[in-house]
């Protein structure tokens, strides 16, 4: 009797966790063959897009060089807010989040005292590369685009004229000024 009664017990126990198993397995190898292939696709998809997207960014956009000769300072000061969250630009300006841009136009790439470059930055300053009216451009445009893996957490100035007043404004902040395209 005692016996008897546990057999009932245990088999409905056995039962229950062969279908609770059952079901857990079926859901796991579900949710498994899923998740990865899901996750993989997604993290390609954005990774594989941002280069061909930039680099024919890069090819469409124009000079900025005729716009510079026009471009108004005072306005790029306004955009310069945007920048001012991780940047300082006076003489003597610390780092912050990003490096003090104190005369960084025709300035070496990557070479501000004291700050912590990307190693895509640096990768893209080797060789000697410093930074000048167009390329400037090109990597305020989207900076993710132009350097793949920079640091610079800034989406970038969709503006052509936003761009050539904040290059002006920037240009200011040098002792001898590059002196602007033709
Ligand atoms: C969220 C913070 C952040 C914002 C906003 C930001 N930057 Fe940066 N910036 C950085 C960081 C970090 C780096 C270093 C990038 C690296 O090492 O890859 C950087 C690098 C740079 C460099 C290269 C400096 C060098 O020494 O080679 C320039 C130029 C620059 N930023 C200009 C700007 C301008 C102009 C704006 C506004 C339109 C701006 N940044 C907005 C964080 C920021």
């Amino acid at each position: 009797m005692n016996s008897s009664y546990f057999n009932m017990i245990s088999s409905a126990f056995l039962g229950t966790v062969f279908v609770v198993l059952t079901i857990s397995f079926l859901s796991e190898s579900l949710y498994h063959s899923d998740a990865p292939e899901q996750e993989g696709f997604v993290i390609e998809v954005a990774e594989g897009s941002a280069a061909p997207a930039g680099a024919a960014e890069e090819e469409a956009i124009p000079d900025i060089g005729p716009l510079l000769a026009s471009a108004d300072p005072a306005a790029g000061e306004k955009v310069f807010k945007k920048c001012a969250a991780c940047h300082t630009i006076e003489d003597g300006g610390a780092n912050k989040v990003g490096p003090g841009l104190w005369n960084i136009i025709g300035h070496p790439v990557g070479a501000k005292d004291g700050f912590g470059y990307s190693a895509a930055l640096t990768e893209y300053a080797a060789g000697g590369t410093t930074w000048d009216y167009e390329n400037l451009n090109k990597f305020f445009l989207k900076p993710k685009a132009y350097i793949k893996g920079t640091a610079m957490g800034f989406a970038g100035l969709k503006k052509e004229k936003d761009r050539a007043n904040l290059i002006a404004y920037m240009r200011t902040f040098s002792p001898s000024p590059v002196a602007l395209p033709e």
